[in-house]
């Protein structure tokens, strides 16, 4: 057994299927030598994929991004997720996706074209933010984005991200929140929101934040529900006076932000709790899960 993981799932690897603890792959995988590679996480809700389609945008686009030939043809891919789902444990599942440039004399220089990109692909239970949190909210840290300045690519090469999490763990903080030259950017694995006069703002989409399929998803729904939607480049003073702020990822979903750096968020009678706005955004988003669990496959 793999700490924290039950039991022994089936998982993808380069075209076999095979229990977890068989999964293996050379020392030599450029992804485990230089974090060549990248990678996707997908929700499933009532056995069908969430916004597949936008996840497998995003692949494809990382994939040339690093100039990863695609492995397989686009209508693979979607066997290869129905089928994990298949083999998958319950109903609602996470799929963790990883291709990566493939096993090759360690040399910085990409192999030539006979090395062929490895592909692994995994599905878990998908325990969803528990009710109490998403009643009461997260606390985060603000850190400086100490990372590259290529952060739309979904890269396995997650250091930064890894070391900013992890000194919001040490401080008792569930995510770090990240600003470069005093402008936000995004959480060490989620998107940020903030809410300020009734509008929702976001960062620019560029090439300093990774674009979570939740973030063209969450302007969607405040289309819907008439919220003004802002993307521009929100200073880190503003955050700390923000009235709401909220997280976004796929294993996340929305979740509140109520405290930041030990200070409570918002205003008035929703300081250091979940604001209206989040309220809004929180049901839109369930009753999507609900129409993807009634839908006809
Ligand atoms: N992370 N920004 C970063 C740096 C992320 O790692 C993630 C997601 C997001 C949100 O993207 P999406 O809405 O597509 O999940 C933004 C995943 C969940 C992870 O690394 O586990």
């Amino acid at each position: 057994m793999i700490d924290g993981i039950h039991g022994n799932p089936t998982v993808y690897l380069n075209g076999s299927w095979l229990p977890l603890s068989d999964a293996k792959v050379s020392v030599l995988d450029r992804g485990f030598i230089f974090g060549d590679g990248v990678y996707e996480v997908l929700p499933v809700y009532g056995g069908k994929p969430f916004r597949f389609q936008s996840h497998l945008s995003r692949l494809l686009r990382s994939l040339a991004a690093i100039r990863i030939q695609a492995p397989m043809p686009e209508h693979q891919w979607a066997s290869l997720f129905t089928e994990l789902i298949a083999r998958g444990e319950g109903e609602d599942q996470f799929i963790y996706l990883q291709v990566t440039r493939g096993v090759a004399k360690r040399d910085h220089a990409f192999p030539g074209p006979e090395v062929r990109p490895t592909v692994f692909a995994m599905s878990s239970p998908f325990q969803r933010p528990a009710q109490t949190v998403r009643d009461s909210g997260v606390a985060v840290v603000s850190l400086p984005d100490e990372r590259w300045l290529h952060c739309d690519i979904k890269s396995i090469a997650l250091l930064g991200n890894v070391l900013a999490r992890q000194a919001a763990v040490d401080r008792g903080a569930i995510e770090a929140v990240m600003f470069r030259d005093g402008f936000l950017t995004e959480g060490s694995a989620s998107n940020i929101w903030m809410v300020k006069d009734g509008a929702l703002h976001a960062p620019l989409k560029n090439h300093l934040i990774l674009e979570g399929i939740r973030y063209g998803l969450l302007q969607e729904l405040a289309e819907r529900l008439q919220i003004p939607v802002q993307i521009r480049r929100i200073r880190q003073q503003e955050v700390a006076q923000a009235d709401e702020l909220m997280m976004t990822s796929a294993t996340k979903e929305v979740l509140p932000i109520v405290r930041l750096d030990d200070q409570p968020i918002g205003h008035l009678q929703h300081r250091g709790s979940p604001g209206p706005v989040y309220k809004k955004i929180r049901q839109a988003y369930d009753a999507l899960i609900d129409e993807l669990r009634l839908a006809r496959s």
